[in-house]
């Protein structure tokens, strides 16, 4: 269902479908901060199997209700917008990949911003987007080692946006 869609409609039809076997899963998607807490509902009210939502270093918004509810429920998160849109290669242009990046793998600051992500314990699956094949290789290179820790995780914010220029 996206963009949240008509849940009371639709959910009806695809657990239907879901039953028939035509479909696996149900999920609903947001990417608006201002309807997570349509999305909260949703999840609350209907059998979903997973939700889609942006978030990443550069939005954390969804990690204040909407991830932890995803966990308590057993729901899948695909997430969107894993970059911010671009916005974080913006805030890292210049600057030298940190050398602890390589403790958990990362190789480049997408590696580095994808396994940010993947890290979250509600994350199921993680979709960047691009036009080009060399950053899909790099994208999927994020998929290698393993991932930061929860320390590790705090000192990207860190550096990315309250120390601008060192770690
Ligand atoms: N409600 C919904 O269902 C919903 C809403 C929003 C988004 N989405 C989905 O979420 C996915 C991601 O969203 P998004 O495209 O908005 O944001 P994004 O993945 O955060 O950012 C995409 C941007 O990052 C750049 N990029 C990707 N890999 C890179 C790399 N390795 N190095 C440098 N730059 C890189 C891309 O440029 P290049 O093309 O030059 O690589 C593009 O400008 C999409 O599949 C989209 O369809 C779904």
């Amino acid at each position: 269902m996206h963009n949240l869609g008509d849940p009371a409609t639709q959910v009806p039809i695809l657990a239907k479908l879901k039953a028939a076997g035509r479909i696996r899963y149900i999920g609903i998607t947001t990417t608006s901060k201002g309807r997570y807490g349509d999305l909260a509902r949703a999840m609350t009210e209907y059998p979903l199997d997973f939700i889609g939502i942006d978030y990443s270093a550069a939005n954390l918004s969804a990690a204040d209700e909407i991830l932890p509810l995803a966990r308590e429920r057993g729901i899948g998160v695909l997430v969107y917008m894993p970059f911010g849109r671009g916005a974080l290669f913006s805030r890292a242009s210049g600057r030298e990949l940190p050398e602890w990046a390589a403790d958990f793998g990362a190789r480049s600051w997408a590696q580095l911003f994808l396994k940010f992500v993947a890290a979250h314990p509600a994350v199921t699956c993680v979709t960047p987007a691009t036009s080009n094949p060399k950053h899909m290789l790099d994208n999927i290179g994020a998929a290698h080692g393993r991932l930061p820790d929860e320390d590790e995780r705090a000192r990207i914010l860190r550096g990315l946006f309250t120390c601008r220029g060192g770690w």
